[in-house]
């Protein structure tokens, strides 16, 4: 399965149904649309269902009216009920679904353009989204769209999907673009409305991310290939489980996600100067960024000219920044990543003691689904006595998670 959601989150406190907007867009995969509907209400929700016109080529308004609750909202209904403004009412909802979500909706919602009424509604949903793609391959992977998503998953808005699988009017595709099925959709759309635990209520949260870039000149530095993604979901998680968070990260192509304090830097000097300070109010540290170990230890102010033959780098060592938080650690709890392809337990406990860290996530750079960039991380967690837990391939969000909840333990360890 590709990009699934993130871990589902919305505040429901309400004693009556769950109310929950269906939006089917303009896909074959709208043929799926009834089903999902029908286990949506047979597990206790109030469905509602906006149609697209494109939706009604595919599948008849009265299909969709029978699995739902009431009647089908549609663009004729939307300009019908004027002046009532229907969209609004619509989005007053504990959780949205875009069933068959096409290319040309995301780009409407990451857009904010509202000249139909699921585009209109989509801008005033107070509850939590959750995309549910049906579209070509291609179409998925072009950058427009990928970049659309992008912008809507910094909103927090969620995925599921698209599948591998064959697709299509005639079934001519094969490969992803398959939409999930509906018993998936309605288990993701029913998470949405889990009530999330706010177990970090008034924490202040730092978390660093990415790769530094150490510079040799102007133009040319020495990096790795960190993507981020491992510390800004470590700093979602915190931020939907209550936490005040602050985010500081090295060069990465991630939008700022929202509610979180973002601090983009390049620099070992420039993120430990930013980690430090905010350090200074935060109760809970986790380092994911991955630091560069050197830097030049004389950088030219002006672009270094070929030259032939070979030439020598003199690197220095950058400060140790979790190091440094650990020698004046109060009573933070302090969590760091190591990357080792060998010895990996006893290397890592020993950078733990080393470093005051309370546990360290080790992540093996050669193991299957561990690569960087990736959107799963297999970690095993690592304390300073050695003493370990090999946690499954996870969701980055769900290692997260873990990471959290084991924070959480500490603290309530030292009472
Ligand atoms: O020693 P090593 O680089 O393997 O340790 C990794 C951990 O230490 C990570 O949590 C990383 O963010 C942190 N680190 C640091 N400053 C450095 C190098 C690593 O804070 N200069």
């Amino acid at each position: 399965m590709m990009p699934t959601s993130e871990v589902p989150s919305a505040p429901l406190d309400r004693g009556q149904r769950p109310q929950i907007l269906v939006i089917v867009a303009g896909s074959m995969a709208a043929v799926k649309a009834p089903s999902a509907l029908r286990r949506l209400r047979e597990a206790g929700a109030e469905v509602r269902v906006i149609a697209t016109r494109a939706a009604l080529e595919f599948i008849t308004e009265l299909s969709l009216a029978t699995a739902a609750d009431g009647p089908v909202a549609t663009d004729e209904s939307w300009f019908a009920a004027r002046p009532t403004a229907q969209h609004l009412q619509l989005a007053k909802v504990d959780a949205a679904v875009v069933i068959g979500a096409s290319a040309e909706l995301l780009a409407n919602a990451a857009h904010g353009h509202a000249g139909d009424l699921a585009s209109a509604t989509l801008l005033s949903v107070e509850g939590p989204v959750l995309w549910v793609p049906a579209m070509n391959e291609r179409m998925w992977h072009h950058p427009a769209v990928q970049h659309n998503a992008a912008t809507l998953r910094s909103w927090g808005h969620h995925f599921l999907g698209p599948e591998v699988g064959a697709f299509g009017t005639q079934g001519e595709g094969k490969g992803l673009g398959r939409m999930s099925e509906p018993e998936d959709i309605a288990a993701a759309a029913l998470g949405l409305l889990r009530p999330v635990k706010q177990d970090l209520e008034g924490v202040r949260v730092l978390v660093s991310a990415g790769p530094t870039r150490e510079y040799l000149d102007p133009v040319r530095f020495i990096s790795n290939p960190s993507s981020g993604k491992m510390g800004f979901a470590v700093a979602e998680e915190a931020r939907d489980r209550g936490a005040e968070v602050t985010l500081v990260t090295g060069p990465v192509n991630l939008l700022s996600p929202r509610g979180i304090s973002v601090v983009r830097v390049e620099t070992a000097l420039e993120l430990r100067e930013a980690v430090v300070q905010a350090a200074q109010t935060a109760q809970v540290v986790v380092m994911t960024a991955a630091v560069a170990d050197y830097r030049a230890a004389n950088q030219a102010s002006e672009k270094q000219a070929k030259v032939a033959g070979d030439v020598t780098i003199h690197l220095t060592p950058n400060p140790d920044i979790l190091a440094e938080l650990g020698q004046h650690k109060g009573g933070r709890v302090l969590v760091g990543f190591a990357m080792e392809t060998h010895a990996g337990i006893e290397r890592a406990a020993a950078k733990a003691q080393r470093k005051n860290a309370d546990f360290i996530l080790l992540n093996y750079p050669t193991r299957e689904g561990t690569s960087f960039g990736g959107d799963d991380n297999q970690v095993t967690l690592v304390r300073p006595d050695a003493t370990y837990e090999d946690w499954p391939r996870l969701s980055k969000r769900e290692v997260a998670g873990k990471i959290l909840d084991e924070v959480l333990r500490i603290r309530a360890d030292r009472g």
